[in-house]
């Protein structure tokens, strides 16, 4: 097979895992080494990113001091850093007003209560709906990302067939939340049902868009059970291939504006915990080489301009657009040869982390030049 080489302008995650701690700088560094030129970090620290401004104290970082962080970690090289305050009982009205006037609050993250890791700080949306807290996002021009899935779930309901957490949540809340903010833009994050993406898909493109992750798009919950892959564990958690599908189908649709990257790196020095598994893949080191991939599993022909077109809206433009900054102006490289890419482990002081791939076995035949 001859190669493929294809030129972007440098890409955005928009969702992703940064930390905190000694690690945080050779995490930003593997993201850099993708030619990411911006990214989403998420404030699931702990504690938790919950106010904008000032030093950061016992119970939480500020969007702020949390940012510097960063920024000291290597994060200066990124063309754009946005951190989304977490949605808690800290939330402020006034905060909201005055950390959007100021500029570092761009946007907010709701995260179901105890539905994934460090969530335990987030407020149920029957809370928040009609809420003065989600009125002041609405007029101040906040995007709200949101964990999407019903929390307080057991078993069956949680994850079965005919429902998930996720489908819940779609199909009870966001219609729901969709008209009772009729102002209000969103980011439906890291999205797996065909319910999620039907919601994405019938709502107005300039108020509603999604993340997708890479693992989403290349497996289905049966690769994760087969082996019991747990590298592969991550929450939403991988689905049915119907869902796959339907994901496929929304990112490689001609002109596609609503549906952008976002990884979900989730870095986790142990993955397989006493009585049960950390949630979250670690995709930071290769994350456009897997999307690559996954645009190749979708039927997209990336030796073809059309083909190429596709992944550069996903990874470069649609994610810029709708948070309202510009695509980077700089450029990067990706082929796809015979030979496999090496991927490594990342080694740092806190620990080491596995990239997803490894934990799968998959050979990854893009790499960046
Ligand atoms: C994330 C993490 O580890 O912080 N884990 C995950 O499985 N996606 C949290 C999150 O985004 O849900
Ligand atoms: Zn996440």
């Amino acid at each position: 097979m001859s190669n493929i080489e294809i030129e972007l302008p440098k890409w955005f995650d928009l969702h992703t895992h940064f930390r905190q701690g000694a690690n945080v700088s050779a995490y930003i560094s593997d993201h850099l080494s993708t030619a990411c030129a911006g990214a989403l970090a998420m404030p699931n620290t702990l504690p938790p990113v919950a106010r904008v401004s000032g030093p950061n104290q016992d119970d939480s970082w500020s969007i702020e001091s949390y940012r510097e962080m960063l920024i000291e970690a290597g994060a200066d090289q990124f063309e754009e850093l946005i951190v989304p305050l977490y949605l808690s009982g800290m939330t402020t009205v006034e905060d909201i007003e005055a950390g959007a006037k100021s500029g570092l609050l761009r946007a907010a993250k709701y995260y179901p209560p105890h539905g994934t890791t460090n969530s335990a700080h987030g407020v149920p949306m029957e809370q928040w709906l009609g809420s003065d807290v989600f009125r002041a996002l609405e007029d101040s021009g906040v995007i709200l990302c949101l964990h999407g899935e019903q929390h307080g779930l057991a078993g069956a309901e949680y994850f079965d067939e005919s429902a998930t957490a996720e489908s819940r949540f779609y199909q009870e809340w966001m219609p729901r939340l969709r008209e009772s903010h009729p102002n209000l833009r969103l980011v439906c994050e890291h999205i797996t049902t065909h319910e999620a993406v039907d919601f994405v898909r019938e709502s107005p493109a300039d108020r509603v868009a999604a993340t997708i992750t890479p693992q989403h798009l290349l497996y289905t919950v049966g690769h994760l059970i087969q082996g019991l892959r747990y590298h592969l564990y991550c929450l939403p958690i991988v689905k049915f291939d119907a869902d796959r599908q339907a994901l496929r189908t929304a990112v490689v649709a001609e002109g596609q504006s609503q549906f952008f990257a976002g990884t979900d790196s989730a870095p986790h020095t142990t993955k397989a915990t006493e009585c049960g598994c950390a949630a979250g893949c670690y995709t930071g080191s290769c994350a456009p080489q897997l999307y690559a991939m996954a645009f190749e599993e979708a039927g997209v022909d990336l030796s073809e301009e059309s083909g190429q077109a596709k992944l550069r809206r996903f990874l470069s433009e649609n994610g810029p657009r709708y948070y309202g900054f510009s695509p980077s102006a700089e450029k990067f490289r990706l082929v796809k040869s015979s030979a496999p890419a090496e991927i490594d482990e990342t080694v740092a002081p806190e620990g080491t982390v596995k990239p997803l791939p490894l934990g799968m076995g998959l050979e990854v035949t893009w790499s960046l030049v």
